[in-house]
């Protein structure tokens, strides 16, 4: 049983998605997170990365979870819950499974960790439309996708495929976010390393593709304190909360936390009384 896909869940759930690898999509997902934990909320990250994993590195995470009866009790950083495949795995060892042992691990995650009662869930997808990205829509039909890109074309072009999943599987998309953006100079002027627009380009896209609006949720600079900050496992946000990144991915995490979370669209499971 997954709680978070029972009707009436008031749980959140944002699967964080990309079209190409290394745009950030672990980068943004271990900041939302921190970020909205920090504001109250209760918080949880599956690394749905099963071959990939680095959120546990991300958060600072270094300690494994514990099995209370038939639970799976996760870590805790920064106020959030993560679980991911590295706790599982002996030191750096590599997964070798085909897609119906990732499903079933994800599955796992999602039903057989105590997550208690979350406001959000966030789960850092690998990229690309594959085993896993299907496998989250089948096991939790409510979760939104949020996508990933760069400002540079070719990483648009194959988000917006990666968004357009959203038509087959009928999930609702949460909105894009634009990693990367710009790094900004001493002389404070904008160097836009990977170009311009490829965010805006993919929400207006996808707009059209879902005939439902699909905003640009935020932009996020290039900076060498994100990465450090990410390799030391103290989200950006928490340690440099005024650096433009840190303030563009709060921005983001205040918009999604503040989304409606009510029960429009969703089957309540309730059926006509019969006379
Ligand atoms: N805004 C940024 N400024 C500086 N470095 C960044 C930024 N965003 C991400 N990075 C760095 O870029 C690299 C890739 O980021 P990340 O791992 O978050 O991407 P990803 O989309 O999750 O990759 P993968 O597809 O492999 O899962 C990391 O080393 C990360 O620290
Ligand atoms: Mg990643």
């Amino acid at each position: 049983m997954i709680p978070f896909a029972q009707p009436g869940s008031l749980t959140r759930v944002y699967c964080v998605a990309s079209g190409k690898g290394g745009v950030g999509k672990s980068s943004v997902t271990v900041n939302l997170a921190a970020a909205m934990a920090a504001k109250g909320l209760s918080v949880g990250v599956v690394d749905a990365d099963i071959y990939g994993h680095s959120v546990p590195r991300m958060l600072g995470v270094t300690a494994r979870p514990t099995k209370v009866d038939d639970m799976i009790m996760p870590p805790q950083a920064h106020g959030v819950k993560v679980i991911s495949i590295g706790m599982f795995t002996p030191g750096n060892e590599a997964v070798v499974w085909r897609g119906p042992m990732l499903h079933r691990a994800l599955q796992q995650f999602l039903a057989d960790v105590f997550w208690g009662d979350l406001d959000v869930l966030l789960l850092d997808l690998p990229p690309g439309t594959g085993d896993i990205a299907i496998s989250t829509a089948q096991l939790v039909p409510n979760a939104e996708l949020l996508v990933v890109t760069t400002p540079q074309m070719a990483a648009a072009e194959v988000a917006e495929r990666a968004g357009s999943i959203a038509l087959q599987t009928r999930q609702r998309l949460a909105g894009v976010v634009e990693n990367m953006s710009w790094m900004e100079m001493p002389d404070g002027t904008r160097m836009e390393v990977f170009g311009a627009g490829g965010g805006q380009t993919v929400a207006d896209s996808l707009t059209r593709t879902l005939g439902a609006p699909v905003p640009l949720l935020g932009q996020v600079p290039l900076e060498t304190r994100l990465r450090e900050c990410g390799d030391s496992g103290t989200p950006v946000v928490l340690t440099e909360p005024e650096s433009a990144a840190a303030q563009a991915l709060r921005g983001v995490a205040d918009k999604l936390a503040t989304r409606a979370r009510g029960l429009a669209g969703m089957s309540l499971n309730i059926s006509p009384v019969r006379r």
